[in-house]
């Protein structure tokens, strides 16, 4: 494996690697890896002659009063686990090299980013699909991979890439799961083992609102209620900020739950602010 620190010896290297007819599935982190990083190299692999993972903790997908300064990092570890991962390139730009001094262009998706996520972190999405833009250019992939655990981030992503014309399959992967249901992320780092209990309710009330589903229920309120008290009735967790269930599509808020929609949560246990969701 190849680690990767320069925009332009990505470039440079991408362009190569086209010229030579192999096709590159690209996996965009920011790094501090985990088993649901893992599970798109997995799905890269698959598909691809060449897998290149990107970490990068990119500065402008984060409000002010946001974690970036204590955002958990860990480049050595990052580097043994994509060693053994079978990861081909490992693409680590700096900040300097990705916005220089007078960087004045953003990406804006509109509509889709006005909800869930995007009505509590001003900008964030801007941040993220500028970011991806610009790795899309630099590593010129066939293929990206994007985990449903930031399901609004994925559409967000592909929204960008069929809006732009942009000639790149997004393909979404499953959430990956702690064996308790936790969703893997690397913010769960900040979780007291008292947080990490209470945050197991996040990932209990969705399975239990999809059985409540199964079984027959349809009403988004009913659905909702028992979410919120599920992960309410837990010691640690400080706020609920949204519980909602939307259409996979334009996540647009649903009148009745139907096969398919998804319920979105967003809970702050502690201050460590958490994101799940589940597909009916
Ligand atoms: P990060 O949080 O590091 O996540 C990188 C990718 O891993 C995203 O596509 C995310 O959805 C996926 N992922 C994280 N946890 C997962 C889990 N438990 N199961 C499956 N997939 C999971 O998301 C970002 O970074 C950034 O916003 C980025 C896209 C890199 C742009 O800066």
């Amino acid at each position: 494996m190849e680690v990767v620190k320069s925009v332009k010896d990505m470039a440079e290297l991408s362009k190569k690697l086209k010229k030579e007819g192999k096709t590159v599935g690209f996996v965009p982190t920011m790094g501090y890896l985990h088993q649901g990083h893992l599970s798109l190299v997995e799905c890269s692999k698959k598909d691809n002659d060449i897998t290149v993972l990107s970490i990068f903790v990119n500065p402008i997908q984060f409000g002010k009063n946001e974690d970036l300064d204590r955002y958990p990092r860990d480049i050595e570890r990052d580097i043994q686990i994509c060693q053994s991962h079978g990861v081909d390139y490992l693409f680590v730009p700096s900040v300097e090299d990705m916005y220089p001094e007078g960087y004045s262009t953003y990406v804006v998706v509109e509509g889709i980013t006005d909800v869930l996520c995007g009505a509590y972190r001003e900008g964030h999405f801007k941040g993220v699909a500028t970011v991806v833009n610009k790795l899309f250019n630099i590593v010129k992939p066939d293929r990206a991979y994007f985990g449903k655990k930031d399901y609004q981030q994925y559409l967000v992503i592909k929204k960008m890439v069929e809006d732009l014309n942009m000639d790149i399959q997004v393909v979404g992967c499953p959430i990956v799961r702690e064996k308790d249901g936790l969703a893997m992320s690397s913010r769960n780092k900040y979780l007291s083992p008292e947080e990490r209990q209470s945050a197991v309710s996040i990932s209990q009330a969705l399975f239990k609102a999809k059985e409540l589903f199964e079984k027959g229920e349809t009403n988004p309120q009913t659905l909702t209620e028992v979410i919120k008290e599920t992960i309410q009735s837990q010691p640690y967790v400080k706020e609920i900020q949204y519980i909602q269930i939307v259409d996979p599509k334009t996540l647009k808020t649903k009148e009745k739950a139907e096969k398919g929609d998804i319920i979105a949560v967003a809970v702050f246990v502690g201050n460590t602010r958490l994101i799940d969701n589940i597909e009916l």
